[in-house]
């Protein structure tokens, strides 16, 4: 009998989901992304190549798996092409992408409104990828978006005309750059063009592959605490990126999840703004910040660094379910004299166990740490958890015993030889 399994962002996002999906693919018939957008950046490293992927499901390197783009994505057309056509020429033939009918378009007037409310936002702004996702999402909700199934459809010129129409007269009303009607109405026939048999009822095809017994992945992006719904809101991202979204995203069903792997980095990263309370705006964050590599992969951003928080990733556990853990990034934390974790915070002299709703009290939360004594050893040969030195393995411990979930995985480098698999998930 196949298994159904999530693979998720527990923290604010580049948690290594990709490398993880990508690793578990291996034993997958079919790997579905539910959510969000191209604002996600996935880096896989394989023989000596890296590839970055944004809107392609993390499988698409072997053929024989099924990479199913769901109706919870948005979709930018062009980047999806751009991005295919990369992968194409690095040698993937990418016959195996599956596209929903009802996943919604992220046209140029998104990305210019993204542009605008941003701008708009001035010291308030969410610091978004610019990708348009937010807009996107916005016209969803509204019942004004276009989908797929009208993307690719026999009336699309007409429809996109009446669209453009409603969304110019928005872009006006901020003094933006208003779309050109006629100088993107072809490129988006043309696109459409070669994206129509990649489309299809994605439904379907995943409760047929679930009927059938195969084993299915769904990689989420984003972080759990960018939900929509559960993250440090208004600094989100616009779609529900936690557990619940793979039931709205791809149309499972809500029995249709068997384990939830919550990919956690060994310390902490946020891109864009919003509360850290464990950031590091010193020496040892500007370190962890090179050895980890840590710019985004998508805007280049420089990550901003913090110690673990416990209390996030409590909280993070409880509201997606989450049964297993895989630690990633833990070679970065080698070299440090300590390395420290939030167990709590301090907030108005009182001590809290849970994530305020509000980003303006958890700004103000200090942080209560405990100390762990760091290790020197080189850990990104080993192959099993003895081989650890014994910090390293004191640390995973108290990782385990304060979420009340095993760290059935780590990871200790970034190609995906470096995976170390404690309990077989597939
Ligand atoms: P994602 O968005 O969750 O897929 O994560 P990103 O790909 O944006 O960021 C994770 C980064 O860490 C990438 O550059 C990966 O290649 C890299 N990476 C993943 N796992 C490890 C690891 O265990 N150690 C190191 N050093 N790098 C890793
Ligand atoms: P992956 O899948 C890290 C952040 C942005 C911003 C907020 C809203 O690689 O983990 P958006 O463009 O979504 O409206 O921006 O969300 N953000 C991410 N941060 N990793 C990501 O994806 C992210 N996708 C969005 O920086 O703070
Ligand atoms: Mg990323």
């Amino acid at each position: 009998m196949g298994k159904t399994l999530l693979v998720l962002g527990a923290q604010w996002g580049d948690e290594g989901k990709g490398k993880i999906t990508n690793y578990l693919s291996e034993k997958a018939e079919v790997v579905i992304r539910y959510q969000g957008g191209n604002n996600a950046g996935h880096t896989i490293v394989f023989n000596n190549h890296k590839y970055k992927l944004s809107s392609i499901p993390s499988g698409v390197f072997d053929e024989n798996v099924k990479c199913v783009i769901a109706h919870g994505v948005v979709l930018n057309p062009r980047a999806f092409i751009v991005e295919r056509n990369q992968l194409i020429e690095q040698g993937f033939a990418c016959n195996n992408i599956y596209i929903s009918d009802r996943c919604h378009i992220i046209f140029d007037h998104h990305l210019e409104l993204d542009r605008l409310n941003e701008d708009n936002l001035k010291d308030k702004k969410i610091g978004t990828t610019k990708k348009g996702i937010g807009p996107c999402y916005t016209d969803k909700t509204a019942r004004i978006g276009m989908r797929m199934c009208d993307f690719v459809g026999p009336n699309f010129k007409q429809k996109y005309k009446d669209l453009l129409e409603i969304k110019n007269q928005q872009i006006r009303s901020l003094n933006g750059n208003e779309i050109d009607y006629e100088k993107t109405v072809v490129e988006y026939q043309e696109l459409a063009d070669i994206i129509r048999p990649m489309v299809t009822d994605t439904i379907t095809l995943i409760n047929d592959a679930k009927k059938q017994g195969k084993n299915i992945l769904f990689e989420g992006a984003q972080g759990s605490l960018l939900d929509i719904d559960y993250g440090s809101y208004p600094y989100v991202t616009s779609s529900h990126v936690t557990s619940g979204g793979v039931l709205c995203g791809s149309g499972i069903g809500c029995h249709g999840l068997d384990e939830v792997l919550g990919i956690v980095k060994a310390y902490q990263t946020r891109v864009g703004e919003g509360a850290f309370p464990t950031e590091l705006l010193d020496e040892i964050g500007n370190e962890i910040r090179e050895k980890g590599n840590e710019y985004g992969t998508v805007t280049r951003r420089p990550r901003r660094i913090g110690y673990l928080d416990l209390v996030a990733l409590k909280y993070s556990v409880l509201v997606n379910g989450i049964t297993s853990i895989c630690l990633t990034l833990l070679d970065v934390l080698t070299g440090f004299k300590e390395i420290k974790a939030c167990v709590a915070y301090e907030y108005e002299g009182k001590i809290i166990n849970t994530l305020p709703a509000s980003d303006e009290v958890l700004h103000k939360c200090k942080p209560i740490y405990k100390t762990f004594k760091g290790w020197n050893e080189d850990i990104s040969n080993v192959k099993s958890f003895d081989e650890l030195p014994e910090n390293a393995k004191e640390y995973i411990r108290f990782i385990e015993h304060e979420l009340e979930v095993p760290v059935d995985v780590f990871s200790v480098g970034a190609d995906k030889m470096q995976t170390i698999v404690r309990k077989e998930l597939f």
